[in-house]
């Protein structure tokens, strides 16, 4: 089992990586954590707990984090995501809340705790992280890496050279990748190339309710490529 901490702004694709995440034996989610970025992180709260609800795994701590980026103003991204964040399908209705603690104190708390170094994936902005590796520089020792979706190699996809998690808190990956703790980063040079064929997911409607629940949420996400779409953070999961 791999222990890991997983930072999301769900957001369609997070969905469908923390859907993934959820259902494999070899991934041990020990905290949930939000973050502001495809849409407010009231919202992507809400999403993690509609997940967790769903897959019934509401033992999965969900921590609220960071509403806005450390210096920049925040702007979403619900004209990919929708206003919800995860639109198309009727959730069940959320039976359980966040917990108390924030996220960073949480993230604190995990590690501190951690008999081994753990793995944080980040999926949204790294403005979570960056406010951890801030205040628990003691803790850094207990982070095994960081696994990022973000940045890329080849171009942007809110400008010519900005990818949208770095663009919206520049300031928190250029903490987060001066921090010292062994980074996997993948990019957008890799998840254009790991595209979802529009078959695929039509496929995925008939495999049983989660099947039902992937197709419309993935049929309402509006990023799409040449044949296919691209589930940029499903591929911090595929590489665990
Ligand atoms: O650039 C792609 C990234 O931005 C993904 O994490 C997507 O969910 C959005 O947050
Ligand atoms: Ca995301």
């Amino acid at each position: 089992m791999i222990p890991i901490i997983l930072d999301m702004d769900p957001g369609i694709d997070d969905a469908v990586a923390l859907s993934i995440a959820l259902s494999n034996p070899s991934i041990d989610i020990k905290l949930l954590t939000s973050v502001a970025g495809n849409v407010g992180v009231d919202k992507t709260t809400n999403n993690l707990l509609k997940l967790t609800t769903f897959f019934h795994q509401t033992q999965i701590p969900v921590a609220k984090g960071a509403a806005a980026p450390l210096k920049k103003d925040f702007s979403d991204a619900a004209y990919i995501h929708g206003e919800s964040g995860m639109p198309g399908y009727d959730f069940p209705q959320v039976t359980k809340e966040a917990i108390k603690l924030d996220a960073v104190t949480a993230m604190a708390e995990e590690l501190e705790a951690a008999i081994v170094p753990m793995t944080i994936v980040a999926t949204g902005s790294y403005t979570n992280i960056a406010m951890l590796i801030q205040k628990y520089p003691s803790l850094l020792h207990k982070i095994e890496k960081f696994v990022l979706m973000g940045g890329s190699l080849s171009g942007g996809n809110v400008s010519s050279v900005a990818e949208f998690n770095v663009f919206t808190d520049p300031d928190a990956a250029d903490i987060v990748f001066k921090s010292g703790v062994p980074i996997v980063m993948i990019g957008l040079d890799v998840t254009l190339k790991a595209l979802l064929p529009f078959e695929t997911i039509d496929a995925i409607g008939s495999q049983g309710e989660a099947g039902e629940m992937l197709q419309k949420v993935m049929t309402a996400y509006g990023d799409t490529a040449e044949g296919g779409k691209p589930m940029h953070d499903v591929n911090t999961i595929c590489y665990l």
